[in-house]
């Protein structure tokens, strides 16, 4: 049995009916203000136009290269499209070290062609002419297909000389002072773009696409005449465009100051962006483990968990080391142990205070937290996901969802679910699918839907 102190500890965790309700007439609201030139200077869900305007037919072919920015991890992929659906796809991991994320933007990039670079030798391909997609998540103000403005660094990442410049000019530089390939970078995208396309190969109806991963953001197909700040020219011949939400940074116009904690407050303020993605901080992997941490303190020093030992200083301190030493995983693991062996949580426990055999309770306890935690994520995301099911011209959507905490936190999904059947309008039929590789196989789509309709 919990602890009735327990349950109060995590009661700000908990949103009430009327909080949802309330979040996303919010939300609603402030894409509206995001799509319209007169109130998108100071919208902060900013609804940015991407410059797709074509779905894929499933019937694309050709080979592309892929770059992938934007996570933990940076990628190299080769895709070739095959036709009928259908798409193979190798890739190459690399790492992006810590100093390399906050150093100079022109090293950022140089690191970029240089791997880029070293993959096209290892697949024998540097006489090849190769077009190249870059899945680049962050926000970005595109002023056509292969031209985007960085907008602000988010996810850890704070490189000088980036803000307000061309990344698609500034890889290409970095490609050409190499001079060893030939690569053209003929589309940027964010990562939801990515995960919406691929998703749309697979199935026609996909209409939205998310990611709730390192960061949380998402996509949606919207009628031309509703995006003011797409320019006239792309309104003449295509009815519709995707566009990017860039929702974490709903709230910095203080409308979620009624549903954030003293934790949430925390998280920002010791953060390197400050006051901005505010929705970000509450939903994605690079907090929520942060926000247990922190709610880890609190019932340390209530003792309202590990109350039978004395070390509970000591475990204090443990956490206090660092950020991140309860990993964003662990919620995963925990959510997903099986009672009464707890066996994971029990080997995290360990991991990380050294306490042999932590009791059922302290396991149930640190459960309820991670549940609370993750159920608020998955719940703020649903109600964004609905703002933008319900704003779609069709009757049958499909989400198309990736990003490490979707994919592996085993109640993310139906946690989501509950809430879109409540918030989603009656007349709409829809369904979620996960996403395979959008950030490869839709970086891609895009590059090829761009030369076919070219
Ligand atoms: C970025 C988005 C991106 C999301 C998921 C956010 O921090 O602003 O552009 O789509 O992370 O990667």
């Amino acid at each position: 049995m919990l602890d009735a102190e327990v349950r109060e500890l995590m009661q700000p965790f908990v949103l009430s009916d009327y909080q949802v309700q309330e979040v996303y007439s919010r939300f609603c609201l402030e894409v509206a203000r995001g799509l319209k030139r007169s109130t998108h200077p100071q919208a902060n869900v900013k609804c940015f136009p991407t410059y797709v305007q074509d779905l894929p037919t499933g019937d694309e072919m050709g080979k592309f290269l892929a770059l992938d920015l934007g996570g933990t991890n940076f990628r190299v992929l080769l895709v070739s499209l095959k036709g009928h659906h259908d798409a193979t796809v190798s890739s190459q991991i690399y790492a992006v070290p810590k100093d390399l994320m906050v150093g100079p933007g022109v090293e950022l990039f140089d690191h970029i062609a240089g791997c880029l670079a070293k993959f096209v030798e290892k697949h024998d391909m540097k006489t090849a002419y190769l077009p190249l997609g870059f899945t680049f998540s962050f926000p970005c103000v595109q002023l056509g297909l292969k031209e985007g403005l960085l907008v602000r660094w988010t996810k850890g990442f704070d490189c000088p000389g980036v803000e307000g410049e061309d990344v698609g000019r500034m890889l290409h530089e970095a490609i050409q002072r190499r001079g060893d390939a030939d690569i053209a970078v003929v589309a940027i995208l964010n990562d939801t773009t990515g995960t919406l396309m691929s998703c749309a190969h697979r199935n026609a109806d996909c209409r939205v696409g998310v990611i709730v991963g390192t960061g949380c953001n998402a996509c949606y197909v919207e009628d031309v005449e509703n995006v003011d700040l797409l320019h006239a020219d792309f309104k003449k011949t295509k009815r519709q465009v995707i566009v990017n939400a860039e929702w974490g940074a709903f709230g910095e116009g203080g409308q979620l100051e009624f549903v954030r904690t003293e934790y949430d407050r925390e998280v920002d303020e010791k953060s390197i962006n400050r006051s901005e993605q505010l929705f970000e901080k509450m939903t994605a992997g690079m907090y929520l483990g942060n926000l247990v941490r922190l709610v880890l303190l609190r019932a340390l020093e209530r003792k309202l968990i590990f109350k039978q030992s004395s070390r509970r200083p000591e475990f204090a301190s443990v956490l206090q080391k660092n950020q991140e030493v309860f990993e964003t995983r662990y919620i995963s693991e925990i959510e997903d142990d099986s009672f009464p062996e707890f066996a994971s949580t029990r080997k995290i426990v360990k991991q990380l205070f050294g306490l042999e055999k932590a009791s059922v309770e302290d396991c149930q306890t640190l459960r309820y937290i991670c549940e609370c935690v993750a159920k608020r994520a998955a719940t703020l995301v649903a109600i964004g996901v609905s703002g933008l099911v319900n704003r779609t011209s069709n009757r049958r959507v499909i989400v198309g969802m990736d990003g490490s905490v979707y994919r592996y936190h085993p109640k993310f999904d139906s946690y989501m679910r509950q809430i879109l059947q409540k918030l989603v309008k009656a007349d709409k039929e829809w369904d979620i699918m996960l996403s395979e590789d959008g950030s490869g196989r839709g970086a891609a789509l895009v590059a090829a839907v761009a030369s076919k309709s070219k």
